[in-house]
């Protein structure tokens, strides 16, 4: 009902703008006065890290994405190698997996399938289970050792959003508890990056009060036939989430890839006005994002951009900026898909499809 939307036009928007408060509470219910974190009970002790050789994160659709920026920061962290994969391939793959294999799965619903399949194949082999999962006592929640809520509340719209954000928190404090508990992050890094992770909320309204810029380009940008969306380092992750909101919404072919594999194929695909998002939220590889956006441009490309602010050079190459507050690369995930929800939003809308309900997709998959 129209109520239940409180007052937005669709869950899905409703959704994409209770991010703060749910990245909130994720956040705010583990943490104790003296900001050590509390993982709702689940004891994970320094012996138990340092008998864990791999780790595996198991998901589909966008917890697999979300669990591609888990890997990124547990290996950044931990130093624990990680594999993150998707769930249909996993079970079929004949994995590598014992007792000292850390086996987390990430569902939203707890009830897809393929995940539930490799999660119970993982634990055959005798893996330790963590699940991070928004239903409570949903299956997965019920099959796992430890699980760790994302408090994201009912999400209707099928495109995930707020699930999305809310599963990044939970793996950014997840790998900082772990690594506090194995002794391999210090003190000061230990702060430093959840002092800033205190402040995603804050930062997340920020970037949702700027809605403007992406309305405005999905109002000139809706009928491309082919969309490309392009990054570097964590930043891969925020690309392929964001060509997967636009796909599942706006029915436009859309492509996502690592900018540094532009010259080894789809490059041949740019050519005058082609839409390219490029995604520039990594400090450290800022220079070689400008060098792929300059590259795609010689061959005729419309650049939007999303950078942290500061970054004035990119209006130099970009043909449009898009803005998030100023973060940690590390934590630039969370910020960096809003915009590209946004987006996706609005083309969805300029279409007139069914935006809450998007043709052919379900909310929960739970048949193969
Ligand atoms: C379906 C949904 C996606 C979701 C995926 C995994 O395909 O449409 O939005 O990301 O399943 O769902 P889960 O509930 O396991 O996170």
């Amino acid at each position: 009902s129209s109520a239940e939307k409180e007052g937005f036009e669709h869950f899905t928007l409703k959704e994409i703008y209770e991010q703060p408060k749910c990245v909130e509470e994720t956040v705010s219910r583990r943490l104790d006065n003296d900001d050590y974190i509390n993982l709702d009970g689940i004891k994970i002790s320094k012996k138990d890290i340092e008998n864990i050789n791999k780790i595996y994160i198991i998901a589909c659709g966008t917890a697999y994405h979300a669990g591609l920026v888990g890997k990124y920061a547990i290996e950044k962290i931990l130093k624990i190698p990680v594999v993150t994969e998707v769930a249909s391939e996993f079970r079929y793959s004949d994995p590598i997996v014992d007792e000292n294999t850390l086996f987390i799965a990430v569902s939203q619903s707890g009830e897809t399938l393929d995940t539930l399949a490799a999660l119970r194949e993982a634990k055959r082999k005798g893996a330790r289970i963590l699940s991070v999962v928004n239903v409570v006592g949903s299956s997965v929640a019920r099959e796992s050792d430890d699980v760790f809520y994302t408090w994201a509340g009912p999400e209707i719209g099928v495109a995930s959003t707020k699930a999305y954000t809310t599963q990044l928190a939970a793996f950014y404090l997840l790998s900082l508890y772990m690594g506090k508990v194995s002794e391999k992050i210090s003190d000061d890094e230990y702060f430093k990056i959840l002092n800033e992770l205190k402040t995603m909320p804050n930062k997340v309204k920020e970037t949702l009060d700027s809605s403007e810029v992406s309305k405005q380009l999905a109002a000139e940008q809706f009928n491309n036939e082919s969309v490309f969306f392009m990054g570097r380092g964590l930043d891969v992750y925020t690309a392929y989430e964001g060509s997967l909101k636009f796909k599942e919404i706006s029915y436009v072919n859309s492509f996502a890839i690592p900018a540094g594999e532009l010259k080894h194929g789809t490059i041949a695909l740019i050519e005058k006005n082609t839409l390219v998002i490029a995604i520039a939220n990594q400090e450290n590889l800022f220079q070689k994002i400008l060098s792929n956006i300059k590259e795609v441009k010689a061959r005729g490309a419309y650049v939007v951009a999303i950078a942290q602010e500061g970054h004035k050079e990119i209006e130099k190459v970009a043909d449009k900026v898009i803005w998030i507050p100023k973060t940690l690369d590390l934590l630039t995930p969370i910020l960096g898909i809003i915009p590209l929800q946004l987006f996706a939003y609005y083309v969805s809308l300029a279409k007139g499809n069914d935006v809450d309900k998007p043709r052919n997709l379900a909310k929960s998959v739970t048949v193969e």
